[in-house]
């Protein structure tokens, strides 16, 4: 995959690009990903980027044309179609089926902008796809891209060192097996499975003991158990309340 960033703020975005499983899923090959700085592609003496709104009113408005010559020039770099990806709080909710449909992409093209906001004809006359992360306004798309590609790349095929590791997380459509004939389920209600609790060394710290039957070594029981604790965190945590409501908790502890 290919992933190309327009950006203000490339210098920002490169380091978090290096990081991790996205920077081990760069060197290895299995993503290219760059960033480009939309001022580079001003045809303004000054560089200028962004304007007064027409009608008057607060704040500056990114302008079409260094952000349709850049969309272009970069895109000419490759021959792959890119799905153009435009971050805005005004776009559809991102959530992990967006990043699963993103990641079936042979390229991505993501425009992160800044100030009030794009001038209206990005939108109309580049078609992109619009991605909020969250019902709350950062100062720019920028933060919000280095979401979507982190939640993008580590569902390449070869991303994390076990592919398992994906299929029985957070937000998968499966959940974990439960041993005998019934297999890996779908969450209840069309939700979205909720990871069963883990637990490392040691046993015992600070009075918080591990489950028992996670050291039975009856992989059986094991696997009844985390099916048993991820469905019950499912249906807890994400038939979610009504608007403006508090979350649902269940951080209930066993202490010796
Ligand atoms: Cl994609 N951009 C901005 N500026 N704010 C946001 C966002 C995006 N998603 C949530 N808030």
């Amino acid at each position: 995959m290919r992933i190309d960033l327009l950006t203000l703020f490339p210098a920002a975005c490169e380091p978090f690009f290096d990081s991790s499983i996205l920077g081990r899923a760069r060197r290895s090959g299995l993503v290219t990903i760059a960033c480009h700085d939309i001022r580079d592609y001003s045809t303004d003496a000054h560089k200028k980027v962004d304007d007064r709104p027409y009608g008057g009113g607060p704040g500056m408005v990114l302008m079409c044309q260094p952000v349709f010559d850049a969309v272009e020039a970069v895109e000419r770099q490759d021959e792959r179609k890119a799905q153009r990806v435009l971050l805005t709080p005004q776009g559809e909710r991102f959530n992990q089926r967006l990043a699963e449909a993103l990641a079936t992409n042979d390229r991505l093209l993501l425009i992160a902008g800044h100030y009030e906001g794009f001038d209206e004809r990005i939108r109309i006359g580049l078609s992109p796809r619009e991605v909020s992360i969250g019902d709350y306004v950062l100062s720019g798309g920028e933060a919000a891209a280095l979401v979507l590609v982190d939640a993008v790349v580590r569902l390449l095929p070869g991303a994390l060192g076990d592919d398992a590791s994906i299929v029985e997380e957070t937000f998968s459509a499966i959940g974990p097996d439960a041993g005998g004939d019934n297999g890996a389920a779908e969450a209840p209600g069309g939700l979205r499975w909720v990871e069963y609790p883990h637990y490392t060394r040691p046993r015992e710290f600070r009075g918080l003991e591990v489950p028992e039957v996670l050291m039975s070594g009856d992989h059986g029981k094991i696997r009844a158990w985390r099916r048993d604790e991820a469905m019950r965190r499912t249906t807890h945590r994400r038939l979610d309340p009504p608007h403006g409501g508090a979350p649902r908790q269940d951080n209930e502890t066993r202490r010796s």
